[in-house]
């Protein structure tokens, strides 16, 4: 087996280990390798340069007009279209102007939590990745580097590769999570959530518009049970927002004749989200000072996410992208796509370290995706069995168990 499917191969390992223990629980944050795919040599090389002019950057949609809680803006049928074109296309795009004015405080949150005394941060952990509470879990508990520290060949190189998350599941209307969760990063956490699930009820609107829903809350409707409240889904929707922290770290160093396993290991490596939209707050250093970055795979090329410039004052960039089950209700139209996130490619850029905040989306667990008549009318034909959005997890640890 090629050197480069490795990663790949360890990473749906990783998810089996994380995962099958509670399958109870739909982990919303879980995204999973898609089936073999090809993969460039660059793969292996995360010190490879991103191209400077890609030859098919990821489509910037510009959001200014828009509150993310108006549902009813004038018109949505342009903003529908250039998402759906990219989407078509790239599978991603990058929303720029997005209000959310709850970023900066969360982030600021998140450095002040995760800058605590691992005992202090252990008081926030209620299990591993996946619990239904969320909350803290500490470096080498999950991610593609903890199944290789243990279990491969690689083990004695693993040392640099760490992050440590706290997850924020759907949000109660009772005070459990408060009780739960260190204050400051709660109330922080609560306002970005909320702010966030307006930014998905819009784009499941816009998406409903492009697709060509029976009606204009088909999407949200399986998301929640009424119109005003985020935090109103029974059963459980798969929403769920989760801080990623990438400590400094020194560059790892490679021998004479090579890097050998270290120089393969990337900060999250190639898969597809197996729900509907991530929605990643972008950071503007992305790719810029050897900061490394997201990458998307376009035909052949690995093509990375870079933040547009002049996003008004107040409003920031999100990456946007679909997950399995959204390519499931577009009946193909739109791609779920690899993706993977690189190394810095500087000493500057590990010394920074990175907060990553990804809001991971899905449908209520009893949720059967199917495809949409008209997607596959548009299609000439239907190209997905439907799924249940809980059996999809099962199936794709199937597959990746194989
Ligand atoms: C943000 O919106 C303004 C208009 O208010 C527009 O001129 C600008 O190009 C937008 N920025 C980006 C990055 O899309």
């Amino acid at each position: 087996m090629p050197a480069s499917f490795i990663p790949q191969l360890l990473f749906a390992t990783a998810m089996c280990l994380f995962v099958l223990p509670q399958l109870v629980v739909i982990p919303a944050s879980y995204s999973t390798p898609a089936d073999p795919a090809p993969v460039p040599a660059s793969y292996s090389t995360p010190y490879a340069t991103p191209a400077a002019a890609s030859p098919a950057p990821i489509p910037v949609v510009s959001f200014h007009d828009l509150s993310p809680h108006d549902l009813s803006p004038p018109s949505l049928a342009p903003l529908a279209a250039s998402l759906s074109a990219a989407f078509s296309s790239h599978g991603f795009a990058i929303l720029s102007n997005v209000s959310l004015p709850a970023a900066p405080e969360l982030l600021a949150a998140a450095e002040g939590f995760f800058g605590e005394p691992l005992e202090a941060k252990m008081r926030h952990s209620h299990g591993p990745y996946g619990t239904p509470e969320g909350g803290y879990t500490p470096q080498g508990t999950e991610s593609v580097s903890a199944t290789l520290a243990s279990s491969a060949p690689h083990a004695r190189r693993t040392g640099a590769d760490r992050v440590e998350n706290f997850v924020f599941r759907s949000m109660h209307s009772d005070d459990r999570d408060e009780r739960l969760h260190p204050p400051e990063l709660y109330t922080a956490g609560k306002r970005y959530f909320d702010e966030a699930s307006g930014v998905l009820r819009l784009l499941n609107r816009l998406a409903c518009e492009a697709l060509g829903c029976p009606d204009a809350e088909y999407f949200n409707r399986r998301f929640w049970d009424g119109k005003g409240s985020n935090f109103d889904a029974t059963p459980q929707n798969g929403n769920s927002l989760r801080l990623s922290h990438y400590p400094p770290a020194a560059p790892p160093t490679c021998a004479a004749d090579g890097c050998g396993g270290e120089a393969e290991r990337i900060r999250y490596g190639a898969h597809t989200d197996y729900q509907t939209f991530t929605l990643l707050l972008q950071d503007p250093r992305d790719h810029r000072g050897g900061f490394g970055g997201l990458e998307v795979l376009v035909g052949a090329d690995w093509v990375p996410v870079l933040p547009p410039e002049g996003n008004n004052p107040g409003t920031v960039s999100l990456i946007v992208n679909c997950g399995d089950l959204t390519e499931v209700w577009s009946n193909g139209l739109w791609k779920s796509n690899l993706h993977r996130v690189t190394n810095p490619t500087s000493e500057e850029g590990w010394a920074q370290g990175r907060i990553s905040v990804p809001f991971f989306t899905g449908p209520k667990d009893d949720t059967l995706v199917e495809p949409l008549a008209a997607a596959v009318e548009r299609a000439g034909g239907r190209r997905f069995e439907s799924v249940g959005a809980k059996e999809h997890l099962m199936r794709k640890l199937g597959l990746s168990n194989e």
